[in-house]
């Protein structure tokens, strides 16, 4: 159905304690085949009823998503898993304990119970519980599982505030639940659980090591470095771009903070003398070095507090489209914790576009 920009509703909801009479009437619009998009604890989600396969087909085209690319279930309860799982593997219930609600998917076998829309025709599908009241409260209030990727156009970034979510999907979808900006700014943690060993398809909010407490060793999937070597990615969703502002991204990778910047600036000179307007993602730590230099800086978080990366990420990204620079330069940061994720996202907005730092 075409919408004009206007038909997409917003509605403004307390992230503490969501309003039960929006709740209600959010549900009501899940169950009754409709689009709402919504905070959780990593990023704006955009959901439908995860068991109506027409409801999740306006989901693919409202993000021009290709139908390849399965979608995360939202369960309300690991509870809930056992209506649609017939064999519910001890990993899942020991790391259901340990970090649902909160930023970890499982993907595990799926016995046909959710349609094929929903697990792009793979025999698994990918269920979470998210951590943010809003969601929570959305799932109960709808009855019925949620499929919901991040509510962004495909190869976007992810949105994390409201105001997002309307600038790339006002008009396409039915209602908006404001609930200011979600919590840790990049996605939750993909875990494959079907096979000998469990594999991070996704790097995410819940750290390796987290994982590797509660299961002991757990594999990283070669894409998600970006360099899967010729064989086709575990999850789907990982060889298409993604994460990209408009303008070409160029990462500066490992190298001392001091040596970075100097790099930074060298091509930041080239660039400018070809007449390209430069923009410089940076962390409080060397953002000075380079506005000094007049060049215009985003700012995202402290090099030494990778999730105040992680929070600003995404926003960040979208400043340089507001800005209409015509490349950005992107500092790198240390891969320990969520630093993965922050770094894994860089890369796929690079889109192989990656200097490695001198060794
Ligand atoms: O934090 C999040 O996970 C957010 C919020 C809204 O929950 N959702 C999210 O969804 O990031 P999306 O669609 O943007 O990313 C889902 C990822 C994709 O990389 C997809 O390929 C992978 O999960 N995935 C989904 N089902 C899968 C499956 N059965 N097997 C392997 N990968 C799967
Ligand atoms: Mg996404």
């Amino acid at each position: 159905m075409e919408r004009d920009n206007g038909s997409t509703q917003r509605l403004v909801v307390d992230p503490k304690h969501p309003n039960p009479s929006v709740i209600r009437e959010a549900g009501a619009v899940l169950r009754q085949g409709g689009l709402v998009a919504f905070p959780t604890e990593t990023v704006y989600g955009l959901g439908a009823n995860a068991l109506d396969p027409r409801a999740v087909t306006g989901i693919f085209r409202a993000k021009g998503r290709p139908g390849d690319n399965p979608l995360i279930v939202h369960i309300e309860g690991p509870e809930a898993l056992a209506n649609y799982v017939e064999r519910i593997p001890p990993a899942v219930s020991k790391l259901a304990e340990r970090f649902w609600p909160g930023p970890l998917t499982l993907v595990i076998e799926n016995r046909n119970k959710f349609p094929a829309v929903v697990t792009g025709g793979l025999e698994t599908v990918a269920v979470r519980v998210p951590g943010h009241p809003v969601a929570l409260a959305l799932i109960r209030a709808a009855g019925v599982p949620v499929a919901a990727p991040s509510a962004n156009i495909s190869g976007r970034p992810s949105p994390t505030t409201a105001g997002h979510v309307m600038d790339d999907l006002a008009g396409r979808i039915d209602l908006v639940l404001d609930g200011g900006p979600s919590g840790l700014g990049v996605e939750s943690t993909v875990l494959d659980l079907t096979g000998r060993n469990p594999v991070i398809l996704r790097p995410g909010g819940v750290t390796r090591r987290e994982l590797e407490a509660v299961l002991g060793p757990v594999e990283l999937d070669p894409s998600v470095d970006g360099q899967a070597p010729g064989g086709k990615p575990r999850s789907p969703g990982m060889k298409y771009t993604h994460y990209a502002p408009r303008a070409p991204l160029l990462l500066f990778e490992g190298c001392g903070k001091e040596s970075m910047a100097a790099r930074i600036l060298a091509e930041a000179g080239r660039l400018a003398g070809e007449g390209r307007k430069v923009g410089i993602l940076a962390c409080e730590e060397t953002a000075q070095i380079y506005a000094r230099e007049g060049y215009p800086v985003v700012v995202a978080g402290r090099r030494s507090d990778p999730e105040s990366v992680a929070a600003a990420l995404y926003e960040s990204l979208r400043r340089f489209d507001r800005m209409e620079v015509d490349v950005i330069l992107a500092e790198g940061i240390s891969e320990d914790g969520v630093g993965l994720a922050v770094m894994n996202r860089l890369r796929r907005a690079a889109g192989g576009n990656i200097i490695a730092g001198p060794s």
